[in-house]
């Protein structure tokens, strides 16, 4: 061996002592932390599965944590996942994006499942020189001192500041703005981030009535006029439930109530914010046309209100008691939710089995206004996974105006679906109050995301409006639209429900 090798082992001799004395260390270690598990597992009397398979159980933990993302990443099909499966997403983060939205092959959807809808193409299809801009609407005209006119067929449906977080928030703003879309407060209150991005605003007047409550919890006529006077809030909206938690308040857990949040609402910093699960004040049809009728006097901007539908009967009542007062007392909107709507947290009871789907109550709801003669007064809004261009023209079909979506507009700003909403650790920064989470939320290149998708949304209904060989989205009728039935095939909208005369 020459010498310069001899002196090369004999520099790495002690390193490799040093070496193996630490790997050794690191072993016993680890022996140590295992033995320690071993002993806690073996002595615990909570954790059956631990007690029995001391150490190894602990996988079944790790393994079911990480088999979300697994199966978000490898195993699910583009069409499986719930609530909303990657087709779905992927069309809003490309939409979002600006980019094509054009796919290859072939569909990927199973065309005969239950449900599905499927467009009456025309033979004879809208030229593009034929075609009409989207027609505006205007809600609460002649009835209000301020009626309110809008065009945008996707609208922000209502999402708390408190849900959200700040830069969350400022995107939506700017993104409104930019789109020509309102941006629905949720039950949260007002706050300057809504304001400063200067889209129309509709505030939400949640149970707990924060933002326009007095000291006592009562709705505050001063704290309305004050809201009223921005010229940015354009309507009132009376929260009577929403779907995913029908009879419950809002539930904002108190690691998401900042001292920020907390001033807004007018509540107690790190305390949860629970609102009553109704308004103490409204008890039946009555007390919510009188409470319309005050917040309509006061603010003079149209005024309507939100819910998921159970069943029909107080809706019929509703109207038989706004034909008694005149025609002048009626909401000037229904929002009507889906029982499968989203939120920041809710029972799991509720979000699954409470409140009808809006497949079943959007065409009931306006058959109603119809029979009445109040389909013209009441403008109808709707929301419920209405998130992409099938969903939106399907209830144009069906007889709604316009179309609201929270978890549409989450998506465009960057949501993964990771279902962290009530954690505050929301990876993409929408729903947590970390600043350190938030970092990666940057609202001015957001705010262009969300109206590249309100863009592609209005511009994607528009194609499927001339291929039915209408002139504009707001023409579509339910002579428009199939519904696949259990047998596989379809039927027409107006003849499952041939009660509506808008076929
Ligand atoms: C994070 C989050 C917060 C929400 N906050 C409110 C709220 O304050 N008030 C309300 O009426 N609905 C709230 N909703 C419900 C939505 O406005 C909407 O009705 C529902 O999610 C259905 O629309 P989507 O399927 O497009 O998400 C919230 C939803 C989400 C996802």
């Amino acid at each position: 061996m020459s010498d310069s090798v001899t002196h090369v082992i004999d520099m790495a001799t002690p390193w490799l002592s040093i070496l193996s004395d630490a790997f050794l260390f690191f072993i016993g270690l680890v022996v140590l932390f295992l033995a320690i598990v071993f002993i806690r597992d073996v002595t615990q009397t909570k954790d059956a599965v631990l007690r029995n398979y001391p150490v190894i159980g602990h996988f079944r933990y790790i393994l079911s944590t990480l088999g979300e993302f697994f199966r978000q990443y490898f195993f699910a099909m583009d069409r499986e996942e719930m609530p909303f499966n990657r087709a779905e997403r992927e069309w809003i983060h490309r939409a979002s994006k600006d980019k094509s939205v054009n796919i290859a092959f072939g569909s990927t959807k199973n065309l005969s499942q239950v449900g599905t809808m499927i467009f009456e193409n025309c033979p004879f299809p809208t030229l593009d020189e034929e075609a009409a801009e989207i027609r505006p609407i205007s809600i609460g005209e002649g009835y209000c001192d301020t009626p309110y006119t809008a065009k945008s067929l996707i609208n922000i449906s209502a999402m708390s500041f408190g849900a959200l977080s700040r830069p969350a928030v400022q995107a939506l703003s700017k993104g409104a703005r930019m789109a020509d879309c309102w941006y629905n407060t949720g039950e949260g209150g007002l706050s300057s981030f809504h304001l400063e991005g200067g889209a129309d605003i509709v505030f939400q007047i949640g149970t707990a009535k924060y933002g326009v409550r007095d000291e006592h919890g009562n709705l505050s006529d001063e704290k309305l006029r004050e809201i009223a006077a921005h010229d940015q809030v354009k309507m009132f909206e009376i929260k009577l439930s929403q779907g995913a938690k029908p009879g419950k308040g809002g539930i904002l857990p108190g690691d998401k109530v900042t001292e920020e949040i907390a001033k807004i609402r007018g509540i107690e910093v790190g305390e949860p914010s629970i609102s009553p699960n109704r308004h103490l004040d409204v008890n039946s049809v009555t007390d919510l046309l009188d409470m319309i009728f005050r917040v309509r006097a006061i603010t003079g901007k149209p005024t309507g209100f939100k819910s998921v539908m159970g069943g029909f009967q107080w809706i019929e009542e509703l109207c038989l008691e706004i034909t008694k007062r005149g025609i002048a007392s009626a909401p000037d909107f229904i929002t009507i939710d889906s029982g499968d709507g989203g939120t920041g947290a809710a029972p799991m009871t509720l979000m699954d089995h409470v409140g009808l789907p809006i497949k079943e109550s959007l065409p009931a709801v306006v058959d109603i206004l119809e029979q009445h003669s109040l389909r013209n007064r009441i403008k109808v809004i709707t929301s419920g996974k209405l998130i992409n261009p099938v969903g939106v023209a399907w209830a144009l079909c069906a007889g709604a105006d316009f179309v609201n979506s929270a978890r549409g507009f989450m998506f465009a700003l960057g949501c993964i679906q990771s279902l962290k909403c009530n954690k505050n650790t929301c990876p993409t920064g929408i729903t947590t109050h970390n600043t350190r989470l938030q970092r990666g939320l940057n609202p001015q290149d957001k705010a262009v995301k969300v109206a590249n998708y309100v863009k592609q949304i209005n511009h994607a209904v528009g194609v499927i409006s001339h291929s039915c060989g209408v002139r504009e989205p707001r023409e579509l009728q339910r002579k428009h639209v199939r519904l696949v039935q259990h047998n596989g095939l379809s039927t027409r909208m107006d003849q499952l429900y041939p009660k509506s005369k808008q076929s």
